[in-house]
């Protein structure tokens, strides 16, 4: 598969299996998926713009070099906040955009309710983040809505990335590279990722049933 980039580190599939055990509580199952959000972020960025910085250190003046902004990180809402907040920590330079949409259960087709972006989104690469990567649907509306604002440099970060869901959002933008720690199986007849690791949302949020 071109532009995808499944990043098999130790520390990612450690984590990974820390997330997808059903006996993980709330507070671990965030903090691994938080893990695992900044070390895709650390790959997704390697090619980031760099320019020159005058500083002074202790000992006499250089040059050093600092991140060309902006750089925009935009969850989907709910579950990719679990990837936004932790990447902010390593970007704290970035803005942040904000794109809820829940998927209608029946149908599995993305229901937009927020749209939130910068002024400056189409001014820099978007790291547009979401753990789970299912139908595609929901990364689709959000690759199509970021185009619209004029985003040309959009990475798509998940945890774990179906290949249906690949399949479909490079069917429709394969410009938009895909970082994930894992491709699974397949869909099951509800659109869950198997094996996956349920609910993303309600696992980081504490609203499993
Ligand atoms: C989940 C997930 C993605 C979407 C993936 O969100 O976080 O946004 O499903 O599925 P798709 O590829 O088939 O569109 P969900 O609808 O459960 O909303 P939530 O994050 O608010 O729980
Ligand atoms: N959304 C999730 O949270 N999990 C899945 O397996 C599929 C969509």
């Amino acid at each position: 598969m071109s532009n995808v980039h499944a990043i098999g580190h130790p520390l990612i599939a450690h984590d990974l299996a820390i997330a997808r055990d059903r006996d993980t509580p709330t507070p671990m199952f965030r903090e691994a998926v938080g893990r695992v959000g900044v070390m895709l972020a650390y790959e997704a960025t390697h090619d980031l713009a760099l320019e020159d910085h005058a500083v002074t250190t202790p000992m006499e003046p250089m040059t050093a070099k600092r991140l060309v902004l902006p750089i925009t990180v935009v969850p989907i809402l709910r579950a990719g906040l679990g990837f936004a907040d932790a990447i902010h920590r390593i970007l704290p330079g970035a803005n942040m955009g904000h794109l809820g949409m829940f998927r209608d259960e029946k149908k599995l087709t993305p229901v937009g309710y927020y749209q939130k972006l910068p002024s400056t989104v189409a001014q820099g690469p978007v790291l547009l983040v979401d753990p789970m990567l299912a139908t595609g649907g929901s990364a689709i509306a959000a690759v199509r809505l970021l185009k619209g604002h004029g985003c040309t440099d959009i990475r798509f970060l998940c945890l774990i990335a179906a290949p249906e869901g690949i399949a479909k959002l490079h069917a429709v933008a394969d410009d938009v590279p895909i970082y994930t720690a894992a491709i699974d199986r397949e869909l099951n007849e509800h659109g869950y990722i198997l094996p996956g690791l349920g609910d993303a949302g309600d696992r980081i949020f504490g609203t499993t049933e």
